[in-house]
């Protein structure tokens, strides 16, 4: 008679990998998630791109969706910066941006994304003759739709040009006074070397005495330096990216005791040549060091992937567990504007989510 294999009491079968591979994924899918790094203009897909040019009457450079799909291949930030405002030039009317706010959200509903702080870049449009307020209307509309008939939450993060001017990021946020109830914070975007944070020292000043919470990117294409510039002369509450702070073994000691939030953008990070490949990102290394390390999402529709997207291309490369991902997604929460009473609730969703999972 044929011997079979002793199975041993407690003892499991190895699971094939595809399969645990299938339920990793299916936990991923259905984990509570927040964003904390998104630009909006960062979620405009080719097709809406052309949906929106053709409403304006405007004449894009590129003669279709793929064209503009092939086009999407960076050697570096600048160089998708330069496609990136390219993109907004159709972003004219309100309802342009109530679009371009409702599709980001419809499309993240169906990634259990429950709340998402979301960048814009107001000089990005004021400079081409849009008002501040068409802006924010259309954003705010979709937001406000999100959370009635979607149940995301969310709050909106202007963030100054850093290519331009600190006279020019005054402006922007002279034009944001009347608009303050719709704006949590101020951030600090576009090309990074060279335009250091120490810049917008008294413009970020003024915004925080006003009652806006401060953000900054910094260490993504830019020296450790300007990650403590940005918290020292800055005073951010997070650090968007921060993943060159790797450089100085102090600063990451520094940024794991104080728990600052760093809003890592892994697909966002290889597209833009901050890392040659996936499995080369820092961001496992982070986490292990100790650091309050988040997974986002940056500039979607350029960068080939929503916050799952990253998650899962994440995972897969650099071996993420169970319990690593739930750290990252538990971090999103703490590192948020949320009030006390609102990270609870997320914090509470998210522990019942992985208790039902048996984790
Ligand atoms: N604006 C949009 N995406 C950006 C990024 N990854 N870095 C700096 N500025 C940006
Ligand atoms: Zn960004």
């Amino acid at each position: 008679m044929e011997k079979l294999p002793a199975i041993l009491p407690g003892r499991r079968r190895k699971r094939p990998a595809h399969r645990g591979n299938r339920r990793v994924r299916a936990f991923l899918h259905g984990l509570p998630k927040v964003e904390l790094h998104l630009h909006i203009e960062g979620t405009l897909e080719p097709e809406l791109m052309f949906r929106l040019a053709r409403r304006n009457g405007i004449v894009l450079p590129w003669r279709s969706v793929d064209a503009v799909r092939r086009a999407y291949v960076f050697q570096n930030l600048q160089s998708f910066l330069d496609l990136y405002y390219a993109g907004c030039s159709v972003l004219r009317r309100e309802e342009d941006f109530y679009d371009l706010a409702w599709a980001y959200l419809a499309r993240i509903a169906g990634q259990n994304v429950r709340h998402a702080e979301i960048f814009f870049d107001p000089q990005a449009h004021t400079g081409r003759g849009v008002p501040f307020g068409t802006i924010v209307a259309g954003i705010g509309r979709a937001l406000d739709e999100g959370r009635r008939r979607l149940g995301i939450s969310s709050a909106l993060i202007m963030c100054f040009l850093r290519h331009l001017s600190s006279e020019a990021a005054m402006e922007a946020l002279e034009q944001a006074r009347p608009f303050q109830d719709r704006i949590v914070a101020v951030g600090l975007d576009s090309t990074e070397a060279g335009n250091p944070p120490e810049r917008f020292r008294a413009v970020f000043e003024r915004a925080r005495a006003e009652g806006f919470r401060a953000v900054a990117h910094a260490g993504e294409e830019g020296p450790p330096e300007y990650i403590r510039q940005a918290l020292d002369l800055l005073h951010v509450s997070r650090i968007d990216h921060g993943v060159r702070c790797i450089e100085d073994p102090g600063l990451v000691r520094r940024l794991a005791e104080e728990q600052v939030p760093l809003t890592v953008c892994p697909l966002s990070n290889v597209k833009l040549r901050v890392f040659p490949t996936m499995a080369e990102h820092n961001l496992k290394r982070l986490l292990d060091l100790g650091l309050c390390v988040t997974v986002n999402s940056d500039d979607p529709a350029y960068f080939g992937g929503y916050v799952e997207e990253n998650f899962e291309a994440a995972r897969e490369a650099l071996g993420l567990t169970r319990d690593d991902i739930v750290r990252l997604a538990r971090n999103a929460v703490r590192g948020s504007f949320l009030d006390d009473a609102g990270k609870e609730r997320l914090l509470d969703e998210l522990d019942a989510y992985v208790d039902r999972a048996g984790v």
